[in-house]
């Protein structure tokens, strides 16, 4: 693509963060189908936003049911899914939002790459390690039930691999736990590393 010129704005990051009262950054849950994941972020995005940090969640149905409903769950798909996911969080940390990405992700390569378009220091993975058989108890979609039956092909966890992360900044398992109890320690790093005096 030689013939593109990368255009730089008046307004840079610094600026935003200055006007925004704290730092951007993109939180990367990752984990199973109903390990948790939607749950804890967007109880999250809502504690943030009640401190009026700029926060916004995405999240693996909503995304899938938009820009990229041409995907489906072969590995190649959810690469590409995760791609453009990464790119779009990108722009929205630059843009100064606290971004709160909620999606499986169950491949290591795929979330190294992830990480190198948003950028380390931008970055803060979160894995939900809530056992599959948990997530298999709760089963909010019925989708481990079509799964087992064998009507979903390439389901994570049944017939899909997921590669547990092993450098996670912070690893929770939701089978005991509320949603509010697990909070406070989630909101703390993500406090820390957006610079937000509490
Ligand atoms: S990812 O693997 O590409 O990261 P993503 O988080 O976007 O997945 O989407 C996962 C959601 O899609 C699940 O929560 C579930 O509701 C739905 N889903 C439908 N089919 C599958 C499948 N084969 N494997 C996993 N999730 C699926």
């Amino acid at each position: 693509m030689k013939e593109l010129t990368k255009h730089v704005g008046h307004i840079d990051l610094a600026m935003r963060n200055s006007a925004n009262g704290h730092e951007s950054c993109v939180v990367w849950f990752t984990g199973l189908s109903g390990s948790g994941k939607s749950t804890l972020a967007f109880a999250l995005e809502q504690h943030l936003f009640n401190r009026g940090i700029h926060v916004y969640t995405l999240d693996g149905d909503n995304v899938r049911l938009g820009l990229n409903s041409d995907l489906d769950f072969s590995l190649r798909d959810r690469a590409e899914n995760l791609r453009r996911i990464a790119e779009v969080s990108r722009l929205m940390q630059q843009a100064g939002l606290v971004i709160l990405a909620a999606f499986i992700s169950p491949l290591e390569s795929d979330r190294a790459l992830v990480r190198s378009i948003i950028g380390e220091s931008n970055f803060l993975e979160i894995y939900v390690s809530t056992p599959l058989e948990t997530c298999i108890s709760r089963d909010p979609k019925g989708l481990y039930k079509k799964a087992i039956e064998g009507e979903i092909a390439e389901f994570t966890g049944i017939s899909a691999v997921y590669e547990a992360p092993l450098n996670a900044h912070l690893t929770i398992d939701t089978t005991h736990k509320e949603t509010e109890e697990i909070l406070p320690q989630l909101e703390k790093i993500v406090l820390q590393k957006i610079k937000w005096n509490v």
